[in-house]
């Protein structure tokens, strides 16, 4: 009886191990994306107007997400952790199955954010152009990659 216990609860280790690194990896992959959108949420306001320009403050945001984006992105989308797959995942499958367009809507999004680095600092307009751009590039990849809530 102890061995059918101690055999069912070995087999059953590695399934539970895999699941909780798989919401690890949700979790940190939302982390990531949590602070871009806690960088970006400042310059869209002043981007809008609702929130004074700030070139100083623009210009330390748009360094921030600048340093995300050095970020090597790889682990955030370990397998196993689509929607459906690992708890609380809005990443959809089609991350996995066609992982060079989900790339491709990385590379856009970098390249807007380089674009954004010099424009924060030098004027709201400029600012205004450039963060329009960033946002496409998040919305293109949400409409195709993102699930809904
Ligand atoms: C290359 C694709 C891609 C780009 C570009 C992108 N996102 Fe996302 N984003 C995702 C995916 C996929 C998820 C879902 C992650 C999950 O649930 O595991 C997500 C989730 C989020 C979340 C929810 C995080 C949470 O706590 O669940 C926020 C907020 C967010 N993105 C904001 C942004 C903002 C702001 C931008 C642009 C400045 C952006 N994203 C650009 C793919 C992208």
């Amino acid at each position: 009886m102890k061995r059918v216990l101690l055999s069912t609860l070995v087999a059953s280790l590695p399934a539970v191990a895999m699941a909780a690194d798989a919401e690890k990896v949700v979790e940190a992959r939302q982390g990531y994306f949590s602070l871009v959108a806690l960088e970006f949420g400042p310059l869209a306001a002043m981007a809008k107007g609702e929130m004074p320009y700030d070139a100083a403050a623009a210009t330390a945001h748009a360094a921030d997400l600048v340093a995300l984006t050095k970020y090597n992105p790889g682990d955030l989308y370990a397998a196993g952790t689509a929607e459906g797959e690992a708890k609380g995942s809005h990443a959809k499958a089609a991350i996995w199955t066609d992982m060079s367009a989900y790339q491709a809507k990385g590379v856009a999004f970098f390249e807007a954010i380089a674009a954004l680095e010099p424009a924060a600092g030098a004027g709201q307009k400029e600012l205004a152009a450039a963060v329009g751009k960033v946002g496409a590039t998040c919305k293109s990849c949400h409409d195709d990659f993102r699930a809904k809530d």
